[in-house]
């Protein structure tokens, strides 16, 4: 599509105050829908009147393309200037056609397959008139109560960083004026995911080191791929919320960054302000929100019952509400909505393309790469020929897989782990036993007695447990993270009577799984999934694929540890002791190691991989030069496999306390039964640098530790010196 020249500079200069305001204010569709009604219930709450409504610039949260238009023909007719309105909405992990949730994801450390997921989101919310998604969501995170760590590529900052640039990329391709892409907002900034406690909301207080080294990296890595918009998060950040939050917002992404894109508001924050106790009143906080930058107030009463009125009284100056309403206008005119107000969009599109084969097939690829083996010993792959298989537990005929931020998905769409087993292997016998509930608060054992007999009569088990897709997620933090419910009892009940047997789990965060590992013969986590979940877990456990995914976030061995993250920084007093032995007097816990049950980086394969050498082509470097390091990987099996190689350094000695292993490069490969590949890295200066006490991002000349392997497992190493 040629590139528009609409003139936004003379649209400009044609509105008036209110229409202008109204640029700024985004409401939920169902506000918009019929103006002329009495303006009652949440529309009197917020303040917006009949005549604001009709100048709105934006709006979120629809089902289809038919609902968009229907809302965009409407408003464009009330419009007095017929500004078309933008339609954004959480496109997180796919939009009909549902991928594994970002977690998840982040598992299967390969950029490639996350571009191929988001492409086919873009693809599908662009035909269903989306034009902008609030994504990527990128907040670090290191504690698994938190149920919005679903929503994340884990606890590493190199991981988050790729994801979320590949998924700006993905997005927006080159242009957005293209019917096939769309504008992505980086969210939330900055440092959602250091919630107290992991509560939703909760305060975070972190120190501007932490900050810079590990939080704010990924949203900086979108920025730089060209993502169109941030999103400031809900929480205070140091005693000050992020939308209020000078130094975060004017100091950092717009100095420092040189952000100058739009800043959207979450959903109510800047009502929220009044009850952080920041604001006196929604003028009071529309004016803090606007000084600080925010451009877009996303449903709340500030913006629409305010800022016509602190214009008018010289508070806020007309020249800056000029300059929030070019943005948004020139993103307008970025994605040709003067020339196409639905930006490509049909119901044509949206029905050809949504769960189309070939999307199916993208979803199935992406469930089978993320899904993570978290133990086996031996029991997985089951053979094909078992004729006799017992699928028991509540997720056993379950299609509330597709995890929660799933857009316009359906349960009903997603294909369950029963449904998957039958359509590879048509002719075996299978029998469903859900056994039980998985709510934390139903304690019904009723169905053990149907699964117990299931499982002693089948020649296999699958039993698949976790928790509800609700119970991650927006709002849903969780104090307790083992299975909820009756389900380890029922886990101990089946497995005392059949021994072929493998747990498969869905799950939107790291859960505690030290009992299921000390008495299942084998593991696999599916996440969720999304709309192809149960043909991918019936593939990987009856060995059609081969699990190459690693876990992200560690997996805590009691929730006692949390948080617990692999790149923690090294303590005066390291305990030296076995894992399960207490050490007085260092730092250590009574009764629970310190090391995590899964930690960041691991994940079985059904191929044999060995890790050879670890070889580096100096053992000296300065700021102009670079060590190359090679890794070789061998493959003992029979099956050809896929294999995430994994580079960690260790600073020795710095003027900081530094991790104890931090994660630099990473790739995945394909390595053949029997074969050998070799994997190149490069180790630049940059890398080796931190933030001083000073919080300058310096590196210091001293002895390093460069290791191939997995968190807690580093299985090579080799020194280095930067000179
Ligand atoms: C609130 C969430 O925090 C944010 O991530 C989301 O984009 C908005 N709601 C809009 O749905």
């Amino acid at each position: 599509m040629a590139k528009s020249n609409f003139d936004i500079n003379k649209l400009l200069s044609q509105m008036t105050l209110e229409e202008k305001v109204g640029q700024l204010i985004q409401l939920n569709s169902m506000f918009i829908g019929e103006t002329t009604a009495d303006i009652t219930g949440p529309k009197e709450q917020l303040g917006v009147s009949d005549s604001m409504l009709a100048k709105i610039g934006s709006t979120l949260n629809f089902h289809s393309f038919a609902e968009v238009k229907a809302l965009q023909d409407g408003h464009m007719e009330k419009d007095r200037l017929g500004i078309p309105l933008l339609f954004m909405m959480d496109v997180i992990h796919g939009y009909r056609t549902i991928f594994p949730i970002p977690l998840a994801l982040g598992a299967s450390f390969d950029p490639e397959l996350v571009k191929d997921c988001t492409r086919m989101a873009a693809k599908e919310a662009s035909a269903g008139g989306i034009h902008v998604t609030f994504t990527p969501m990128v907040d670090y995170v290191r504690d698994a109560r938190w149920g919005r760590v679903m929503e994340t590529c884990g606890e590493d900052p190199l991981v988050n960083s790729v994801m979320g640039a590949a998924q700006v990329e993905a997005f927006q391709g080159d242009d957005i004026s293209d019917p096939e892409n769309i504008a992505t907002c980086v969210k939330h900034f900055a440092a959602y995911g250091g919630a107290e406690a992991g509560r939703d909301y909760n305060t975070v207080e972190l120190s501007e080191r932490l900050l810079r080294e590990c939080y704010f990296p990924a949203y900086k890595a979108c920025l730089d791929a060209g993502a169109n918009m941030v999103m400031p998060s809900f929480n205070s950040l140091n005693g000050v919320p992020s939308i209020a939050n000078k130094w975060l917002i004017q100091d950092v992404l717009k100095g420092e960054w040189g952000f100058d894109g739009i800043i959207i508001s979450d959903y109510n924050a800047i009502g929220e302000l009044l009850k952080h106790g920041i604001a006196q009143n929604a003028k009071d906080a529309a004016l803090m929100a606007f000084e600080n930058g925010c451009d877009i107030d996303m449903m709340s009463a500030g913006y629409c019952s305010s800022l016509c009125q602190l214009v008018e009284e010289g508070k806020v100056s007309e020249k800056k509400i000029d300059e929030a309403v070019l943005k948004v206008l020139e993103l307008k005119r970025e994605l040709g909505l003067f020339e196409d107000p639905y930006h490509g969009g049909s119901t044509e599109k949206e029905e050809a393309l949504c769960l189309c084969p070939e999307h199916r097939a993208i979803a199935l690829r992406a469930a089978e790469e993320c899904a993570v083996l978290l133990k086996n010993n031996g029991t997985l792959p089951f053979s094909k020929d078992i004729k006799n298989i017992a699928i028991i537990g509540p997720f056993a005929d379950s299609n509330a897989i597709k995890g929660f931020w799933a857009c316009n998905g359906l349960d009903k769409e997603c294909v369950s782990v029963a449904e998957g087993v039958k359509n590879l292997l048509p002719d075996a016998k299978i029998t469903v036993a859900a056994g039980c509930s998985a709510e934390w608060n139903v304690c019904d054992k009723d169905g053990f007695a149907e699964a117990v007999e299931a499982a002693r009569n089948a020649d296999a088990v699958i039993l698949c447990l976790g928790e509800p897709q609700n119970y991650s997620g927006e709002g849903n933090s969780r104090a307790d993270l083992g299975l909820p419910g009756e389900q380890m009892a029922l886990a101990r009940e089946v497995l005392a009577v059949n021994k072929n047997a493998a747990a498969v789990l869905f799950n939107g965060r790291p859960l505690v799984l030290t009992e299921l590992d000390e008495i299942a013969p084998a593991i696999l986590d599916m996440f969720f999934p999304g709309s192809e979940g149960g043909n991918a877990a019936a593939r990987l456990l009856f060995g059609e694929a081969n699990p190459s995914g690693k876990v992200t976030m560690s997996f805590p061995k009691s929730v006692g540890q949390c948080p617990i993250y692999y790149n923690h920084p090294s303590t005066g007093r390291p305990k030296a002791r076995p894992e399960n032995v207490h050490q007085p007097y260092a730092s250590s816990y009574i009764g629970c190691g310190n090391k995590a049950l899964y930690p960041f980086g691991h994940g079985l394969s059904y191929s044999d991989f060995s890790y050879e050498s670890l070889e580096l082509d100096t053992d000296r470097m300065s700021a102009d030069s670079e060590i190359n390091v090679r890794v070789t990987v061998k493959n003992n099996g029979d099956r050809a496999g896929k294999e995430v190689v994994q580079l960690y350094m260790r600073d020795l000695c710095a003027s900081a306390v530094r991790p104890v292993q931090s994660l630099i490069a990473f790739k995945k490969v394909d390595i053949g039964a029997g074969e050998t590949v070799t994997v190149d890295f490069t180790i630049t200066e940059e890398m080796l640098r931190f933030y001083n006490f000073r919080c300058e991002f310096i590196s210091e000349p001293g002895d390093f530790e460069v290791s191939a392997g997995y968190a807690d497992n580093l299985i090579l190493t080799k020194k280095f010196t930067l000179e």
